[in-house]
């Protein structure tokens, strides 16, 4: 099918015969036909003529072949999981990885029925307008360091959207992409292993990209925002979705030599956590209130208590932001 999406786009809009598409991608006339109808259903449209032959009108963003042309990395999103409908991607991926599914795998869907969130929750995945995504790692790391994996996704995420939109989201610790206090993407970590050694990582990531106000349930709405209410026009899910790739294979890989250094510095500046009164959930009925005072190199957060003692938190959520020195937080 590759060979005929192809040939289509080589045409660039205009039609080309039935005949010139089956000699140019080596297929016969009957198995052409039967290929432009499942191109179909994945969500190309083509335009067919008894007269002209075919036009190809509109490719799918998120087609695995469209996610593949134009992707610049080396293993990430080189192998990629897609159905138009899932469960959960992070549930796929820890069937895929503990079936052997290779390093940098990638496994999304154009909508979750069960998306998952973090302590539990669900993750409203309305179908075709978000980013709604896991990939598949294998790092020969340990248990402490997988604060400073979320912090990387996140990070990773930021500068993509920033390369492709133009928005500057603010990382919320330790996962969240936030603008103007509105929650813009979530991610939910998952693994697999020992204390000391990872047999898998799972990163889901969801980042709302096309949602109107009216595309999030009611009770999301004013607490959730998409790229494009941000913006006020829509953004090519694939091209941030590649960026991603990218940016998060060459921090991924640089990670043993180079640490977390710049990552962090990147988290302090954008950072919508650092300098507010926050109220952390841990989990098990366990908050912690203070001031957020620095971020660790290893990614965890510094807690000033409000008895003064300084306290480093390492993973949690923060449920919301209290008043700060004189000022109201929002994120
Ligand atoms: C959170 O902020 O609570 C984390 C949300 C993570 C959502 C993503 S969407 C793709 C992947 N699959 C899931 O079921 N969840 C994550």
């Amino acid at each position: 099918m590759e060979k005929v999406i192809r040939v289509l786009k080589e045409f660039n809009g205009s039609y080309v015969s039935g005949e010139i598409l089956a000699k140019l991608s080596g297929i016969t006339r009957a198995g052409i036909w039967k290929q432009i109808n499942q191109l179909r259903q994945m969500g190309y449209e083509i335009d067919s003529s008894s007269r002209k032959g075919y036009r190809l009108l509109k490719t799918p963003d998120l087609h695995p072949f469209e996610i593949i042309e134009g992707l610049n990395t080396r293993q990430f999103g080189r192998k990629i999981f897609f159905q138009a409908e899932v469960d959960s991607t992070n549930r796929w991926a820890k069937r895929l990885a503990a079936e052997g599914a290779a390093e940098g795998s990638l496994v999304s869907a154009e909508t979750q029925t069960q998306g998952r969130g973090r302590l539990g929750r669900s993750w409203a995945s309305a179908p075709g307008k978000g980013l709604w995504f896991s990939v598949i790692l294998r790092p020969r790391i340990n248990a402490a360091e997988l604060a400073g994996m979320t912090i990387l996704t996140a990070v990773s995420m930021a500068q993509a959207i920033n390369k492709v939109t133009g928005v500057q989201a603010l990382i919320k610790w330790p996962n969240d992409l936030v603008y103007n206090g509105r929650k813009m993407a979530g991610i939910l970590a998952e693994v697999n292993g020992e204390v000391d050694m990872v047999n898998y990582l799972i990163i889901g990531l969801g980042l709302n990209v096309n949602h109107k106000e009216d595309d999030f349930p009611q009770e999301l709405r004013g607490i959730a925002t998409s790229l494009n209410i941000i913006k006020g026009s829509e953004s090519s899910r694939r091209q941030i979705l590649q960026e991603f790739l990218r940016i998060f294979e060459k921090k991924y890989y640089s990670l043993s030599t180079a640490g977390l250094k710049d990552i962090i510095t990147y988290a302090k500046i954008y950072s919508a956590t650092l300098g507010k009164m926050v109220r952390i959930n841990q989990g098990y009925d366990r908050t912690l209130i203070g001031e957020a005072v620095d971020l660790d190199c290893d990614g965890s957060l510094w807690l000033k208590e409000p008895s003064g003692e300084m306290v480093c938190v390492y993973a949690g959520e923060i449920m919301e932001n209290t008043e700060t020195k004189g000022e109201k937080g929002d994120g």
